[in-house]
């Protein structure tokens, strides 16, 4: 655990909750700013969805980025956080009309569309407004990429974006639409990448349909590139910031942009996965002749990822410096998949040890459930504690 965490002013505070390291989010925040100033044709966008807690927000929205957003409620969280309407763009398969309405009547940026059914309900929604939405085309790339499965997004079989042998039809048909203004194509491949060949591999694809639509007369002035920069989850302290500049400087390298263009980029996990902590209690240390079970007041219902996705976590028992000993480290839900780690080595557990669950930032909190009848996590950044 990094020596900037505060101890001693955790222990009479309720647990489980997420602790926000405030400082290491600017920290971030200021190196992401610093590597995108290296080109002009950037515009950043952060992805609600990773963690849409209002203190997160308020900090993030100081640093000039944009909202990628999901639903209308992220829509409504990221205008309350003060984030620009012009900057919001709004992504998802399933758009209802009231989500719809909320995005024209706040005059966000751009809409982003995954289908021909979708896009005509925004022409006659526009059209009642008297306004003329903004959509970029959603595309699925069909590219794999080097994560896990339930995270991936931009396979064929996977449901979001619009088949990429479909787009000439489907622009024909929104040329026609008096009520929307096409201004970008949008993809997202999938989260939690680490391997640069994926991103090369999206940008290759982009100049394919670039270079088929120029054919076409049709240059559009936005490339959103999605989001999906990884973290390293195995050594949080030893690279608490990810490699922005490699990841930029991949787009720089293999888009080729026309004149005018802008790259837009959704990150989410990369901003705010390390600078989560779940802080937990031991409850107990069940020892039997099989297996010892290091049992916490956190659950699945807390952090869902590792029973989901089977995700790793690094897990330090911050009130010890006994020997480490191997346990497997669950949490009180009553399933079986409620388990945070098997078989990690942490130094010796007693009751009441104060156990952190690192880089918890990203769609932890946010994915929280009440479950069992238990209450939500609660959130504090380091300046409230
Ligand atoms: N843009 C779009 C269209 C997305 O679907 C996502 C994430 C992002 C941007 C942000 O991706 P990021 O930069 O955070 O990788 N709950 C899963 C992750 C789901 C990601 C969903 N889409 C997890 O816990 O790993």
């Amino acid at each position: 655990m990094n020596t900037n965490f505060p101890i001693n002013k955790i222990h009479n505070i309720k647990t489980p909750f997420y602790y926000y390291d405030s400082g290491l989010l600017r920290n971030t925040l200021n190196i992401i700013d610093k590597e995108r100033n290296k080109y002009n044709n950037y515009c950043l966008h952060y992805a609600i969805k990773a963690n849409s807690n209002p203190k997160i927000l308020k900090i993030i929205s100081q640093y000039g980025f944009g909202a990628d957003c999901v639903s209308g409620g992220e829509i409504q969280a990221a205008i309350d956080a003060g984030f620009p309407v012009s900057k919001i763009v709004y992504a998802g398969v399933g758009k209802s009309d009231w989500e719809i309405n909320l995005g024209l009547d706040n005059d966000i940026s751009c809409f982003n569309v995954e289908s021909l059914a979708e896009l005509e309900v925004i022409n006659n929604l526009a059209s009642k407004h008297n306004k003329i939405a903004n959509i970029a085309f959603r595309i699925n790339p069909n590219i794999g990429a080097h994560t896990h499965a339930n995270i991936t997004t931009g396979l064929a079989e996977n449901k979001f974006g619009i088949a990429m042998d479909d787009l000439e039809a489907i622009i024909e048909k929104a040329k026609r639409l008096k009520n929307i203004s096409i201004i970008g194509l949008h993809f997202h491949i999938g989260s939690q990448i680490l391997d640069m060949s994926d991103f090369k591999a999206l940008c290759n694809r982009v100049n394919d349909i670039q270079d088929k639509l120029e054919q076409l007369g049709i240059i559009l002035k936005n490339i959103n590139v999605g989001g999906g920069l990884g973290i390293n989850y195995e050594h949080p302290d030893e690279e608490p910031i990810p490699n922005f500049a490699e990841y930029f400087s991949t787009y720089a390298k293999h888009l080729r942009l026309r004149t005018g263009q802008k790259v837009h980029f959704e990150l989410g996990r990369s901003v705010v996965g390390q600078c989560g902590t779940l802080i937990t209690r031991l409850l107990y240390v069940k020892e039997g002749s099989f297996k010892k079970f290091a049992i916490v007041d956190a659950g699945m219902t807390d952090l869902i990822r590792p029973a989901l996705y089977h995700a790793y976590h690094k897990i330090e028992n911050i009130s010890s410096s006994q020997e480490t000993e191997v346990y497997d480290v669950v949490g009180p839900i009553c399933e079986s998949s409620d388990v945070f780690a098997k078989s990690v080595e942490i130094n010796k557990c007693h009751r009441g040890d104060i156990i952190a669950i690192r880089s918890a930032g990203a769609y932890g909190e946010v994915m929280a459930s009440q479950y069992n009848c238990r209450e939500l996590p609660k959130g504090y950044i380091t300046e409230e504690l």
